[in-house]
């Protein structure tokens, strides 16, 4: 059932238009420097998260495995990454638990970028059931660098299989945090992370956040599409296709840890702003799924022009390097700007304020 679910899945994202909701991107604008005094062709690109160096921000967020047909799927986006030198996750590996034949999808990740970052996956859920060893062989599948443990209460909340009993998952996730050798870093799928979330995941013991904010693809809009024949569920899916915290929000929200923003991210600029508002990388899943099922090199394409595009916000912003862009100024404006003050944050950085 999972196995078919995840082709499904792929299918439906690659087929039609899954994406709702606002990132809160566009209500944030960098001031131009019109004397940015840095040369373009030396801007350094390089980002730091959790110890390790990346020649760019850009991770390849989890998305696939689990179905012989993901395999060259996995595969083009891992030579992607290993060519880049930047980080790539899998997707949910539970499916090679329950089916050893299906390990390959997921393996060939490690097999071609030996020298990745590799984010293995799987949900909170699951390691509620999972002993140990078991989490242990998910990390060794792929030899894994970090284990995504995602969450995904609103798509299981639509899905006609989903698991809505999400009693204990943080004392799960507290048990595999002090117990495994590689850090943990906490995932939503499209939802995003409140501050009081990821207050309470830092106490457990995880070290980073992929805040998997709104404005991206949506899991409930794409349970609604797999309902089709259940008016109900498809209603459900619909009414909450756009609900969650913006990603651009939510990256200030979970700031207690380093953090990874996903979820609507889809040109430079918005990297960019990402990095500015205090990301260490920035996931982008559904734009590279259509290039990776036609091969590595169309990978590699989408994601130089996001670099590119980058490079220009650095330029016009006179930021030699990722850090600068955190001190320059930032403008923020209608919803997001109303959001964060409502939920209590400065939104003056701290040079600005007078
Ligand atoms: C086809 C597809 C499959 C995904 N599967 C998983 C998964 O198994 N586990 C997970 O944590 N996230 C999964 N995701 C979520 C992504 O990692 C990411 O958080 C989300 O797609 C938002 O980013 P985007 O708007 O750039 O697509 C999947 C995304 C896509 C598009």
């Amino acid at each position: 059932m999972i196995t078919n679910r995840k082709i499904e899945h792929l299918t439906l994202c690659t087929e039609e238009d899954v994406e709702s909701g606002k990132t809160g991107f566009s209500d944030i604008r960098f001031v131009h420097n019109a004397l940015p005094e840095v040369s373009k062709s030396t801007l350094d690109t390089t980002a730091t998260f959790l110890g390790n160096h990346f020649s760019n921000p850009v991770f390849i967020a989890g998305m696939t495995g689990g179905h012989p047909e993901t395999t060259r799927v996995n595969a083009a986006l891992a030579e992607a990454a290993e060519q880049l030198g930047i980080g790539i996750g899998v997707g949910s590996q539970r499916a090679a638990i329950e089916n050893p034949k299906l390990i390959e999808s997921f393996s060939i990740v490690r097999e071609r970028a030996p020298h990745a970052f590799v984010v293995a996956n799987i949900g909170a859920l699951q390691i509620k059931e999972y002993e140990l060893e078991v989490v242990e062989r998910l990390i060794e599948m792929v030899d894994a660098n970090a284990l995504a443990i995602h969450l995904n209460f609103l798509q299981e909340a639509i899905q006609p299989e989903g698991n809505t009993d999400a009693e204990g998952c943080l004392e799960a996730i507290e048990s595999v945090s002090k117990s495994v050798r590689v850090p943990i870093i906490a995932k939503e799928t499209g939802a995003g992370i409140s501050r009081e979330v990821a207050v309470r995941l830092k106490k457990a013991g995880v070290s980073a956040i992929d805040v998997g904010g709104a404005g991206g693809t949506s899991w409930a809009k794409v349970e609604a599409f797999r309902a089709s024949n259940d008016p109900t569920l498809e209603r459900l899916g619909t009414l909450y296709e756009s609900w969650g915290i913006p990603t651009a929000v939510s990256i200030l929200e979970a700031s207690s840890l380093p953090i990874i923003a996903t979820g609507g991210i889809r040109n430079g600029l918005q990297v960019a702003k990402s990095i500015a508002l205090g990301a260490s990388l920035c996931g982008i899943g559904l734009p590279l799924l259509k290039p990776a099922l036609n091969g590595s090199v169309h990978v590699i394409n989408e994601i130089s022009s996001v670099v590119e595009e980058l490079k220009v916000a650095m330029f016009l912003t006179g930021s030699t390097e990722l850090d600068d862009l955190r001190s320059t100024p930032l403008i923020i404006t209608g919803e997001t700007a109303q959001t964060l003050q409502l939920r209590g944050f400065n939104l003056m950085r701290p040079q600005e304020r007078r």
